[in-house]
């Protein structure tokens, strides 16, 4: 192939002010046609495009190889910029073109499978098993750029701020708490595994103990976990701990940070401080902790309008411990139909709930699903609870209080982006505050740690550790936007002896809890510091700033929903040989997840 051109311009940046100039450019054909003495080629790079013009006044042979371009063809080109005379305002480089004097042939390209065009509609399978052809794309080169703006605003500001970017190992003990690890076969320690971190936790707080106070690290984290939008195997922290600090401290630091992102990569000036609402507020007011406050929709509980009514769903519920509650939508009377209405029930079932309670409010009376149990005086009542008005539908959820927020918090923000009131220009942050130490894990019969067991309680909550450990406060936040869980943290424990209660409370014998983080409860016998921090999920941070509705729009080789790299087709079967030497014995055949 031909010689490289050293290239003087990117494609698009080419603007009238141009014009006259000699310019060298390298990049991919977009399309090419030969408009019979004149021949239009869209030369592509990630700027932009611009068009090339080979016409009569070239020689003929560079006409013919011009002629023979395909979509694709990676080419270099020199020329003169010239201003058009057809303006074409919906490219940036629209007022001008370069008629081209030289042109060498870097590689030829088959038929690409899929288009280089943003919306090209295709499956996205097909465009994550091409991923090199697909970021070609603008769009996907726009995205890349954008999180490496967003790293680098990361790395500026955590810099500024005096915290340390430190690497923490990739090859860790396995943690039994948690998601599922990745596991690592060691050769020289046969029978012997690492984990690939989850995150990296607990280096993190032996690095506060190592006298480092402050600490960031944008860091690829692993979990063995089932697969959603918003979640990959393989996904990036920004993640960060401080020493000498209290709750207030870190929620600072991060606002002023997330200011500082939206105001240099966005042009956005946000609004600090944030709202904070406790964890019971989220839950009460949104079915959610991490509560989209965008739209209404708002909770409303019904237990003591029900509580003696004869329609027994709702009065058996509030009898067992469970709650009757409610959401209005204004003028979603004619809306939602009763067949709607009953593909929303058959959504919720993965909630847990049973049914979907309803009253419309029309011009002339109430109709309802459950009216034949209620007079028409208590129905007002409970229209009343909500400020129901003519054209209002409200739907209703009894069970237990955990179905019924989850059921109805999936419904708020369901109907919410059936309504077109998912505004992603609009952006709200919040932090929830006051979680749960402990959650009860009905599998295992057990309290587990709400976020993980190194999470301090409130100094108020301590006495309940063993008397009421359901309600004992953490001294943990988590940062939501638009309904998303952007990050987490908390203050950790750095006293041994509360150390060692709170994985009494988890069910760890002294014996496992020192076999499992021994290492961690020894570092504290050598003085430590009080300290906390956070970990965000950068590719969550910059899906929902581009607006984007999947992480995998936002990371450069994601895997797809069986956690298989498309373009590799990892995972598969290790050889033989590796697998003697590793001591392991593979009874399960892969075909690796295809
Ligand atoms: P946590 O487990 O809450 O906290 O994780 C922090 C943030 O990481 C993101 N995240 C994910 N993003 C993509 N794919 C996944 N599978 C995935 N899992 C988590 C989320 C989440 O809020 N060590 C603690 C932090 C701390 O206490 O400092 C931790 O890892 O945005
Ligand atoms: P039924 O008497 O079973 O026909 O139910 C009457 C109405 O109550 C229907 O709209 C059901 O969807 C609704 N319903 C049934 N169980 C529940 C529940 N647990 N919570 C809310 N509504 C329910």
């Amino acid at each position: 192939m031909g010689e490289l051109y050293k290239r003087t311009h990117m494609c698009g940046e080419l603007r009238g002010m141009n014009a006259g100039e000699s310019v060298v450019l390298n990049g991919w054909v977009q399309k090419s046609r030969n408009l019979g003495g004149i021949i239009f080629c869209d030369l592509r790079d990630k700027t932009g495009i611009i068009q090339l013009i080979f016409d009569d006044s070239v020689p003929k042979e560079l006409f013919e190889s011009a002629d023979k371009l395909r979509s694709e063809y990676v080419i270099g080109a020199k020329g003169v910029v010239r201003e058009r005379t057809a303006k074409n305002e919906y490219m940036a480089t629209g007022d001008v073109e370069v008629l081209v004097s030289e042109m060498t042939v870097y590689s030829e390209a088959d038929t690409p499978p899929i288009y280089i065009k943003d919306d090209d509609n295709v499956d996205e399978n097909l465009r994550l098993k091409y991923r090199y052809l697909d970021l070609r794309k603008h769009k996907m080169q726009r995205n890349l750029s954008f999180r490496h703006a967003v790293a680098k605003v990361t790395r500026d500001y955590f810099s500024e701020q005096g915290f340390t970017e430190v690497e923490t190992p990739m090859l860790v003990k396995p943690t039994p708490e948690g998601a599922r690890d990745y596991l690592v076969p060691s050769r020289v320690n046969p029978g012997g595994f690492y984990a690939l971190p989850q995150s990296p936790q607990m280096y993190k707080q032996l690095l506060m103990a190592g006298g480092t106070d402050r600490y960031i690290q944008i860091v690829k984290c692993f979990r063995d976990e089932d697969l959603r939008a918003d979640r990959q195997p393989e996904f990036t922290q920004i993640d960060l701990e401080m020493s000498f600090v209290d709750v207030d401290d870190v929620i600072s630091v991060q606002e002023a940070y997330l200011k500082r992102v939206f105001s240099e990569v966005m042009g956005i000036d946000i609004v600090t401080p944030f709202p904070r609402y406790s964890y019971s507020e989220a839950m009460e007011r949104f079915g959610s902790d991490k509560p989209d406050t965008r739209f209404g929709f708002e909770l409303v509980r019904l237990n003591d309008e029900v509580r003696d009514c004869s329609f027994k769903v709702f009065s058996d519920a509030v009898a067992s411990g469970g709650d009757v509650r409610g959401i209005k939508i204004d003028g979603g009377a004619e809306r939602f139909s009763r067949k709607e209405i009953d593909k929303l029930q058959e959504m919720l079932k993965s909630y847990g709930a049973k049914g979907l309670a309803w009253i419309k409010i029309g011009e002339d009376g109430l109709s309802s699903s459950f009216g034949k149990f209620f007079t028409d005086a208590e129905m007002k009542g409970l229209t009343e609870k909500f400020y129901g008005k003519p054209g209002d539908v409200i739907f209703i959820v009894a069970d237990k209080s955990n179905v019924v927020f989850d059921s109805l918090g999936f419904l708020r923000r369901e109907i919410a982006g059936r309504l077109g009131l998912l505004d992603d220009k609009q952006y709200n942050l919040l932090w929830v505050v006051g979680f749960p130490l402990f959650e009860y894990n009905e599998e295992e019969g057990r309290y587990t740690a709400m976020h993980h067991p190194f999470t301090a309680p409130e100094p108020d909550d301590i006495g309940l550790l063993d008397t009421a450990p359901d309600k004992v406060r953490a001294k943990a936040y988590d940062i939501v936007l638009n309904g998303v869980e952007l990050g987490g943290g908390s203050i950790r424990i750095h006293d041994r002896e509360l150390q060692a209660k709170m994985f009494e409370a988890i069910g760890l014998t002294q014996e496992d809890a020192e076999n499992k983080f021994g290492f961690l409860l020894e570092a504290f016998k050598y003085g430590v510091p009080p300290h906390g921090g956070l970990a965000y999920g950068m590719d969550r941070l910059v899906m929902l700033l581009l607006g984007e509705q999947s992480i995998r729009e936002v990371i450069a080789f994601p895997k797809n929903q069986m956690a298989v790299c498309p373009v590799s087709g990892a995972p598969a079967e290790a050889p033989d040989e590796q697998l003697k030497e590793l001591g392991i014995d593979v009874t399960a055949n892969s075909d690796g997840g295809k």
